[in-house]
């Protein structure tokens, strides 16, 4: 069972609709939820006018449930709201999805974001309101029944609601009592309004309504919007006319969808950035120099207990797995193995496993079957287990009796990239967890590392920057190679692994990760002048180590191809290619690191024409053996 600490089931990617207009509502918004998919799809709904009643209809999982149910109603309302949901926190379940209602169901409203301050207000609220779900949302509908019992206006009601919300959100809400109007109000989460002929839209962004407009309006946080079929009226907190822009959007819809990149790949690498500071996201205590999760139940006694960890993980996850051992030893002082799953499931291990070892498994989608397997077979020896995945309620998270999520959203693009650096960043506050419930960690490491990892969204964010235009080069002359060699070591070794894995899934061309001191015993044999050799050579206790192998090498005709810590001008007689990352503490050069391994193969198969976001051979999520 999983101890829930927090109890609001809250969204933070998710989109949300509204149309008012000449068609049937119903279709617009589901044709526009579809587009909407992307930002979440775990529940979805919707509020119309239905006989002169406002009536919602939702449905957990796909789109194409709530579909279906529709389908069979034939609604004729001509304004309605839409959302498609992504928690971050929870069960998706009908009661939790959007829109929310209020007591009397005089109001429903759709939103996307977190109401931070929702407990205190619940409370308030719950003797005279009758509560449904354990949304932070709900809080929001409730407010807007009891503001417009006194302000007889709706545009009143969201404008004296919104005063009391702490948070982020886009709002979208109807009222029975309105049944030409949807009102909008904007604070730190994306919100447009799409203006049309004789109609007019509201969304989480241009992609749901380019196909009815190209007409848009971009919303300021504070702002409180009005439309109607053939109006639209912007107003600030104080209820004042501002006015936006309106700008003519000339993407399609499909690049609307990448929000302009051309590729889900690259549009996820640049949001790493904003995931990493998603997943720290009220688990960091500066002040108490610790971390806290919400759903992990092992108490001081049982960490205490933990002889050994084991990391059960495929692919990309896998190569976290293998930093994490770094961290778990160097950290915490467990000692840890990190085992393919696949290779795990039909080993012979019940004799090894014991009620003190902690068994983690990682997994970005939740489903991968091998990791699934293995966490079972592992789970029989009784050991303590945690799982680490991105989507809410996967298979894997509700086998574990501890979870912990990273908040990437969904994550579309085949070649895993924002979940990895998001899987790194739990695994150091995991790290973190156990070291200080062992009293293992130092102190002052603890708030060294802490300090660092907040630093971190905005070094990536220089890391971004500094490397694209270097790595675009990189990729113009290598793409046509064959075979690359990635080397690395120490913490760095597993993302040589990740570097090359990067390479060979989207570009097709053969690349090889290996730990740069095994060179020498084999394949050094490979190297000549058509070899391009990447070597991670950042700032690190093994640095001169690795700068002695970019030497071996060369010396053999490799074409030397190098990630440096800025300020080491050195290695520039080293090597003919440099690209230089940030600096940070060695233990989180990984996050760093990767990034202009994930831009260089990307650019090549962009060059070679490969379909980057779904290579041939391969599936997001591996659910069969
Ligand atoms: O969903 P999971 O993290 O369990 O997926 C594991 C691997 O299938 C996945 O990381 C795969 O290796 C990626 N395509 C790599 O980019």
């Amino acid at each position: 069972m999983i101890l829930l600490k927090l109890f609001v089931w809250r969204t933070n990617m998710c989109g949300i609709i509204g149309y008012v207009g000449k068609r049937i509502a119903e279709r617009v918004l589901i044709d526009a939820l579809k587009k909407l998919e992307y930002r979440g799809y775990d529940s979805s709904g919707i509020s119309v006018f239905n006989d002169g009643t406002l009536s919602t209809f939702r449905k957990v999982g796909k789109l194409i449930n709530l579909e279906s149910d529709l389908a069979e109603r034939a609604l004729t309302s001509r304004i309605g709201i839409g959302h498609t949901r992504w928690a971050t926190h929870g069960k998706p379940t009908e009661l939790n999805a959007h829109p929310h209602s209020s007591t009397k169901n005089k109001i429903t409203v759709v939103h996307n974001g977190i109401i931070e301050n929702y407990l205190e207000i619940k409370q308030q609220l719950e003797k005279e309101c009758n509560f449904q779900s354990e949304t932070d949302t709900e809080v929001i509908a409730h407010l807007l029944e009891k503001c417009y019992a006194v302000e007889g206006d709706l545009l009143k009601a969201v404008a004296c609601t919104v005063k009391t919300l702490k948070g982020s959100y886009a709002l979208a809400v109807l009222c029975q009592d309105k049944s030409n109007e949807i009102v909008v109000a904007k604070n730190s989460s994306p919100l447009i309004l799409g203006l049309g002929k004789g109609e007019m839209f509201v969304a989480s962004d241009i992609t749901a309504i380019l196909s009815y407009t190209n007409k848009s309006m971009v919303l300021e946080d504070g702002d409180i919007g009005v439309i109607t079929k053939n109006t639209v009226q912007v107003y600030d907190k104080e209820l004042k006319k501002v006015t936006r822009e309106i700008r003519e959007i000339k993407w399609d819809a499909v690049l609307a969808e990448k929000d302009g990149y051309k590729h889900f790949m690259l549009k996820e690498i640049y949001e790493q950035p904003q995931v990493i500071e998603d997943t720290l996201r009220g688990r960091v205590n500066l002040e108490e120099n610790d971390v806290a999760f919400d759903y992990v139940n092992l108490n001081e006694e049982d960490i205490k207990n933990i002889d050994r960890v084991v990391i059960l993980a495929c692919g990309t996850s896998y190569h976290a797995g293998l930093i994490a051992k770094f961290l778990m030893e160097d950290l915490v002082g467990i000692p840890c193995e990190v085992d393919i799953a696949s290779e795990f499931r039909y080993r012979k291990h019940l004799n090894v496993l014991n009620a003190e070892t902690l068994v983690i498994a990682i997994s970005q989608s939740g489903e991968t079957a091998d990791t699934i397997a293995s966490f079972e077979a592992a789970k029989k020896a009784n050991v303590k287990n945690l799982v680490i995945s991105n989507v809410i309620d996967s298979t894997l998270a509700r086998k574990s009796d501890n979870v912990v999520y990273t908040r990437c959203g969904p994550e579309i693009g085949v070649a895993s990239t924002k979940a990895f650096t998001a899987q790194l960043c739990v695994l150091y506050l995991v790290a973190i967890f156990l070291g200080k419930k062992r009293k293992s960690i130092d102190n002052d490491l603890v708030a060294l590392v802490l300090k660092e990892l907040l630093k971190l969204s905005q070094k990536m964010s220089q890391a971004l920057k500094n490397t694209k235009a270097i790595m675009e080069d990189w990729a113009k002359k290598f793409h046509k190679k064959h075979s690359f060699l990635y080397l690395g070591r120490n913490i760095n070794y597993p993302i040589a692994l990740e570097g090359a894995l990067k390479l060979k899934e989207i570009s097709y061309i053969h690349a090889e990760g290996y730990p740069a001191g095994e060179m020498k015993h084999g394949p050094i044999a490979l190297i000549d002048e058509n070899m391009p050799v990447l070597t991670i050579a950042t700032q690190s206790s093994v640095y001169d180590k690795i700068a002695a192998n970019v030497e071996e090498a060369r010396a053999r005709g490799g074409r030397m191809l190098v990630i440096a810590s800025e300020g080491n001008d050195k290695i520039r007689y080293q090597s003919e290619f440099v690209v230089y990352v940030p600096k940070t503490m060695e233990i989180l050069t990984p996050m760093l690191n990767i990034i202009p391994l994930q831009f260089l193969s990307y650019y090549i198969a962009e060059i070679r024409g490969c379909d980057v976001d779904q290579p041939r051979n391969l599936a997001k999520s591996v659910t069969v053996e």
